[in-house]
């Protein structure tokens, strides 16, 4: 097992909108898409979070003020210290060739990281939903259009882009033209949905799957999936079709803070 841990100052923090910042931190990483890393604060303890960029000496990583750990994120500065391990888990598998992919909400970040290098791969043709509730909670919007050979948009609420969601957009895509790779990262319940379109066109797909996450290198359990012991940690995020379809619990539930099994 390995345990890269450095300590490092915030090198830079961007408002993405109130909830939303990215923060940049100074340090090498060498890390691939769909890759996280174990985020530790002083006295706030350890959480998981996706990798959105990686250049020679920093990276970053887009994060959601939703409870005390990253509450207490946001009440930091440049310059402060946090400390940092990883990357952990298995990465998108960056195929050749016409690639879609599918992104809602938050959980877009991986997918600017994953463009990003498709792009510099050579890739024959990219093309990106970006879907979000609505405007204001779009990320990356001038980004996916500069990396992607084509990209689109959807909002719940129709203020930017085609009204409707993510998947709705991929079904008519995908009604006009065929890829030869699906990457998919979003909410679960979008994820579960984008799976049956990707499923009736008979393409390849992989997913990017959250659970709860205490330790990130296997140890601790708490991110096994139902029925087989996936260990996500080590064995995803990032789960292709055939993995997928071995898991019950995939749009369904996911093991809470104890170990419980809860409704998603
Ligand atoms: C692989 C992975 C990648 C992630 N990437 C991002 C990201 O790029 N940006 C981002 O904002 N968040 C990301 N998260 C979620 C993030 O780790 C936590 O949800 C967040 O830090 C909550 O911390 P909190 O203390 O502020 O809130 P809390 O009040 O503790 O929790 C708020 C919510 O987050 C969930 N949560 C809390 N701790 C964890 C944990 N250790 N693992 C999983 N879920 C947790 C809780 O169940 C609850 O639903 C990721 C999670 C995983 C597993
Ligand atoms: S987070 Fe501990 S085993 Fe996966």
């Amino acid at each position: 097992m390995k345990c890269d841990r450095q300590t490092l100052p915030i090198a830079a923090i961007r408002e993405e909108n109130p909830s939303l910042r990215t923060f940049t931190f100074s340090g090498e990483l060498k890390a691939q898409p769909g890759q996280f890393i174990m985020l530790t604060i002083f006295s706030q303890g350890e959480k998981p979070f996706s990798i959105l960029d990686v250049d020679e000496n920093s990276f970053s990583m887009t994060i959601k003020n939703i409870g005390p750990f990253t509450d207490r994120l946001f009440n930091m500065g440049v310059g402060d210290l946090v400390s940092v391990r990883g990357p952990y888990g298995r990465s998108y598998t960056r195929q050749p060739g016409k690639i879609l992919m599918v992104g809602g909400g938050y959980a877009t970040p991986p997918l600017r990281f994953l463009a990003k290098k498709l792009r510099e791969d050579g890739v024959k043709r990219l093309v990106n939903i970006n879907g979000a509730r609505s405007a204001e909670d779009l990320l990356y919007v001038e980004d996916f259009e500069i990396l992607c050979h084509q990209s689109h948009i959807a909002t719940d609420d129709g203020s930017l882009g085609q009204k409707g969601t993510s998947v709705d957009v991929m079904e008519s895509i995908l009604g006009n033209e065929s890829f030869d790779q699906i990457y998919i990262s979003g909410p679960e319940k979008m994820m579960k949905a984008a799976v049956i379109v990707a499923k009736k066109h008979q393409l390849p797909y992989e997913v990017n799957l959250e659970r709860y996450m205490k330790c990130g290198v296997g140890i601790c359990g708490s991110c096994v999936m139902d029925p087989t012991g996936l260990i996500l940690c080590m064995e995803g995020p990032i789960l292709d079709g055939e993995t997928l379809d071995g898991l019950d619990d995939f749009g369904v539930s996911h093991r809470g803070k104890t170990g419980r099994i809860e409704a998603l």
